[in-house]
């Protein structure tokens, strides 16, 4: 996969865009990558619990990895017999906490949100990645792309 460019949707949500380099099978031609501020989503008029795990730090967190097509269609609910298994992620667990977890109301540990992300989005990936590897690849991206540093580098350019 490679990044092909950034850009600023909102101070809440930052997409990026992925190509996907095998083109075999699959019914999409990229990922979007979406980063979220938990600060700006918790000020914004939609109510927002912490996980049970714990308040996130203060940085991005992962909001979600969804295909899409190069015509702009965003396929969904792809299988809806693959349920997500947690003990395929059980090593993933932790750092899903704390890079992606769930804010919605009530709070929870996030198991939830990650079903719902997988039964959404990744189900359509699953041409190119596996339960463990979709969400491997999220976490992978989250720390590959260093958003804080990035915007910080930009702001002391101006
Ligand atoms: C958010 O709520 C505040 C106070 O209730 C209100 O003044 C404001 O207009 C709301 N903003 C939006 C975008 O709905
Ligand atoms: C924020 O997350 C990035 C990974 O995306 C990490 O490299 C960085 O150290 C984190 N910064 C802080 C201040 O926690």
């Amino acid at each position: 996969m490679k990044l092909i460019s950034i850009s600023i949707l909102s101070k809440l949500l930052i997409l990026q865009y992925l190509s996907v380099q095998c083109l075999s099978t699959q019914n999409f031609d990229f990922f979007y990558f979406i980063q979220q501020w938990p600060g700006a989503y918790c000020d914004s008029n939609q109510s927002c619990c912490f996980p049970k795990t714990g308040k996130p730090t203060t940085n991005f967190t992962i909001y979600g990895l969804r295909p899409n097509t190069n015509d702009n269609s965003s396929p969904s609910n792809c299988n809806t017999k693959s349920v997500l298994d947690k003990s395929k992620i059980s090593d993933l667990i932790k750092n899903l906490e704390n890079n992606w977890p769930s804010l919605s109301c009530p709070s929870s540990d996030g198991i939830k949100l990650w079903s719902h992300e997988w039964m959404k989005y990744g189900t359509c990936s699953e041409s190119e990645l596996t339960q463990h590897g979709y969400f491997q690849t999220a976490l992978k991206l989250k720390q590959k792309i260093n958003l804080l540093q990035i915007l910080k580098n930009a702001g002391n350019k101006t």
